[in-house]
Formats: C-alpha cells, structure tokens, sequence
C-alpha cells in the first residue's frame, strides 16, 4: 500500500484556509498518531483526487467548490454521501477512495447536544450544500424540517427531494411556528455581519448557525440578547471533523476537547488579523 512517513492527511478547496489544520493536528497529537494534516488551495479536483492515489494520502477533506465536482471519480460512496449529493471526506483504504459526507453528522450531533431532535420543529435557513447535509441529517433524527430559502425554486426543490416543507423565504419565517432555527445559509459569514433573521426571533428558540466566522455571528449575538438558547457553528465543524478523524485514524471517539482548543485559537488569530 502506498502511504507516506509521517502518514499524511489534508484538505482540498478552492481558498486554502487554516482551520482544518489546525484542529486535525491537535487531534492526531492527542491520539498521539504520526499524522501531519496540510491543506491544499487547487483549482483541478480530478488532479486532486489522483494526487490522494499517487501519494497515499491516508484521508483527504473536500471543501467548496469541489464537494459534488469529486463523486464520480472516487471507488465508492457511502450511503449518506450518495443521498446528499456532496462528498467532504475522502476515506483511502488501502487504495481503495470511499466518498462521505460528515456534514450531515456534524450538524445532529451538534444539535443533540442541545437535547433530542425527534419530534422538534425545526426551521432551516438555506438549501444550498450545508443546507442539503443539514436537511438530511435532521429528516433522519426524525425532526420536523421546513426550508426557508432566498431562491424559491431551489429551496422548493430541496424540499421535495427530501419530502420535507417548503416555508417561504427567509422573511417568510414565523418563530411561532418552531422550535429551533438553523442557519445554514451564507449570510452573516465573514462579512457583512448580518442577521437573516433581523426582528423575528423570539426568546423560545434554540438557534444554531453553521457560520463560524466571527466566532458570535450576528444572530447568535442578537438571539442571546433574546434569551434563546444558542449553538455556534465551531460546534458543528468539531463534529463533522469528529467523523473524519475516527474515518482516517479507526479511532474510537476523537478527542473533541483539545480539538476545540486548537480551533478557537485559530478562529479567534483570524478575527484579530482581520480587524
Ligand atoms: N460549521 C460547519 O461545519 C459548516 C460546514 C459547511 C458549511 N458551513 C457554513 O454554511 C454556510 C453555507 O455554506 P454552503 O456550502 O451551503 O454554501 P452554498 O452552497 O453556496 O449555499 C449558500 C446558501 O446561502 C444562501 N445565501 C447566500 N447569501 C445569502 C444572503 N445574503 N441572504 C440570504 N441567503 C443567502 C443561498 O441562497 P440562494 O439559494 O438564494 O443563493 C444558499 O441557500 C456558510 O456560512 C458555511 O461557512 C459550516
């Protein structure tokens, strides 16, 4: 099998961004594993999945934009991969590339530290790929999910591909009818810092937003004000890279905690530079 010393795991996006190295290299030192993760700025995806096979690269992340241009060229996709339509792991065993999405598990196991999501009302901000890995995570823990989406066609069809409700745009919202609230959709990320639910959140809400940059996004910000209960989206990214961790190291649980550390650290050198 073709592997390098020490093993080499990384990540493949348009931008090249620190986070994901940070945090997996946290995670193999604790494991105490010889893993170095790097991450890979490219513009070929197909050029990067023969680079996994050519260098065995133990495990490789996909970011945007490649997540969906990556499937056809892998050995296999896992069911949930398959379902959703975007792969953002890339598990080489033995040469043998298997395609996952840990999005989806991120997402719900974020959520569920917050308490069972079955039978909740849950509305979702988005339908582009995390809006997709979200609204299939959450059917699958047996939420109720409505969509709420800027375009209409593609958050209607979102909604039917899933058999799920399609509420409206986001103005369309009603805290009343719901629960919890997830923002999966680009808004508020980075810059500007904006709340797409500027004047309809109320104090009853769990709200989570998969944005993680600023670490307190605008509508964590104004829903705290609120008295709601929040989750910010370094939740969700710990626990997708959970997933990815336990794919490429056969560890059992990943050690979340120093995981965390590394993440904030990093998150919070980017805000100070970027100011
Ligand atoms: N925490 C995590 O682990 C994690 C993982 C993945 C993604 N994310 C975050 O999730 C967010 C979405 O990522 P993605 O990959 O799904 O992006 P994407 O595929 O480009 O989809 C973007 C979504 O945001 C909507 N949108 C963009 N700008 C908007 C605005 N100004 N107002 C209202 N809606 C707007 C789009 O609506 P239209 O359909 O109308 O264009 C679409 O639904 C990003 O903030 C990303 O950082 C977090």
């Amino acid at each position: 099998m073709l592997h390098s010393i020490p093993t080499l795991c990384g990540s493949i996006m348009g931008q090249p961004m620190s986070f994901n190295v940070r945090m997996h290299n946290a995670a193999y030192q604790a494991l105490g594993l010889p893993y170095t993760f790097v991450c890979f700025g490219i513009d070929d995806p197909v050029a990067g999945v023969a680079a996994i096979r050519a260098l065995g690269v133990r495990g490789m992340n996909v970011s945007m934009p490649f997540k969906q241009a990556v499937m056809p060229h892998l050995d296999a996709l896992d069911a949930t991969a398959r379902d959703i339509g975007a792969v953002n792991t890339i598990n080489n065993l033995d040469g043998h590339l298997t395609g996952y999405n840990t999005d989806c598990v991120g997402a719900v196991r974020a959520l569920e530290e917050a308490g069972p999501l079955a039978g909740q009302r849950v509305a979702l901000l988005g339908a582009g790929g995390a809006g997709r890995a979200v609204a299939y995570g959450l059917r699958g823990a047996g939420a109720q999910v409505t969509i709420f989406n800027r375009t209409a066609e593609r958050g209607q069809a979102l909604a039917d591909d899933f058999g799920l409700r399609f509420g409206g745009g986001l103005g369309d919202f009603d805290a009343a009818g719901f629960d919890t609230v997830v923002n999966a959709t680009a808004a508020g990320f980075r810059a500007p810092d904006m709340n797409p639910l500027e004047g309809l959140l109320a104090p009853h809400l769990l709200v989570m937003d998969a944005a993680f940059l600023p670490l307190r996004t605008k509508l964590l910000r104004d829903a705290e004000a609120l008295g709601c209960r929040t989750i910010g989206g370094t939740r969700m990214m710990l626990h997708q890279a959970c997933g990815q961790i336990e794919l490429y190291t056969g560890c059992a649980r990943a050690p979340i905690e120093a995981m965390e550390t590394a993440l904030l650290d990093e998150i919070r050198i980017v805000e100070a530079s970027a100011r």
